[in-house]
């Protein structure tokens, strides 16, 4: 098997620390291994598969020397920078940031959905946004089936989300001390902010969830709206979810489609308290599904309550699962 140069660029962060561990679990063909972070971390050290490595500056040479996939989690300015300059320097780019998302030339992908669009990358991928990726795992094999024509996003999204200062919020807050990160105390709140204000009222968050449903999902014109919440869990987004379909449809046919789709994990037995839960997805790469219950306020319709890992399957593992198509299409 070809093995391959791979880097993390923000190495030093939530995400980044967690592109590590699923790295180690995952067994990549990796024959040298780099770290970046900013100035600030830079000289730390990083054990990976029992090794050390010293933490690099993130500067403009940093590619000049044959690294063939690098995963980047180190915000929004730093992939807008850096990742045409990797990609010039013939390394592919799997980025966390939304900075390339909805970019025409940048494909949008979660492996589980449009693993096909691998193939026009022209040196960046995207890895969407933690609460889409979860979303679009259960919503595309019910599009398959049913034909969606609406979807309404309510979210219920942890402190993780935000980074390690948004996990510092939530303990601080716990504490009594004031919000360095939320504009308001998380730990008695349920703040519907995330991101910033747009000019239409929804945040930047939720606009994200829209744009990048219709385009992993290849519909343009499919009619979505989201309200994204922070609420104070530490860990692993939840989400409730009405679709309306253009087909009729069988509950339990519906609750067998998902259960057979590839990475989910159906936990809908409410007789017995069966639900996903925050808690029970957190550590895990699939997306929990429950609650699946007819919505008998239109004629074809339904709601799901959907869990994932937001920092595995949200962000570290869906790139990392995209680093390992693109390596078995250089096999
Ligand atoms: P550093 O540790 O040096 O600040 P999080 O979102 O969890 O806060 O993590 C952000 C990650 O992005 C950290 O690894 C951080 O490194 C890194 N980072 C932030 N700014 C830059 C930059 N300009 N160049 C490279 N890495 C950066």
């Amino acid at each position: 098997m070809k093995k391959i140069n791979l880097a993390v660029v923000g190495a030093t962060g939530m995400v980044g620390r967690t592109f590590l561990k699923v790295l180690e679990e995952k067994d990549l063909p990796i024959e040298n291994f780099y770290v970046f972070s900013s100035a600030r971390s830079a000289g730390s050290k990083i054990i990976f598969k029992g090794k050390e490595y010293i933490v690099e500056e993130l500067t403009e040479t940093s590619f000049d020397r044959g690294i063939d996939i690098a995963l980047f989690s180190a915000g929004g300015d730093t992939s807008t920078k850096f990742a045409p300059i990797a990609a010039r320097k013939g390394c592919v780019v799997v980025d966390n940031s939304s900075a390339w998302r909805m970019d025409e030339k940048v494909p949008l992908v979660v492996p589980e959905v449009n693993p096909e669009d691998i193939k026009w990358h022209q040196g960046i991928i995207a890895n969407p946004n933690c609460s889409t990726i979860q979303a679009v795992v259960a919503l595309k094999p019910l599009h398959e089936y049913y034909s969606i024509t609406r979807v309404v996003y309510s979210t219920y999204q942890a402190v993780s989300g935000a980074g390690m200062a948004g996990w510092s919020d939530l303990e601080e807050s716990l504490k009594g001390n004031l919000p360095k990160k939320f504009p308001h105390p998380i730990a008695s709140n349920c703040i519907p902010h995330i991101d910033v204000f747009l000019d239409n009222g929804y945040t930047k968050e939720e606009m994200k969830m829209i744009e990048e449903t219709r385009k992993i999902m290849h519909v343009p014109d499919l009619k979505v709206t989201a309200t994204t919440v922070r609420v104070p869990v530490f860990n692993s987004h939840s989400e409730s979810i009405n679709v309306e379909f253009e087909k009729p449809f069988e509950l339990s046919e519906l609750v067998d489609v998902l259960k057979n789709a590839p990475g989910i994990i159906m936990q809908n037995d409410s007789a017995n308290n069966e639900y996903p839960l925050a808690s029970t997805a957190t550590d895990h790469d699939e997306v929990f599904v429950g609650r699946i219950r007819r919505d008998e306020s239109v004629n074809s319709g339904v709601n799901l309550w959907v869990v994932a890992d937001n920092i595995r399957k949200g962000a570290a593992s869906n790139a990392v699962q995209i680093a390992e198509l693109l390596i078995a299409a250089l096999q």
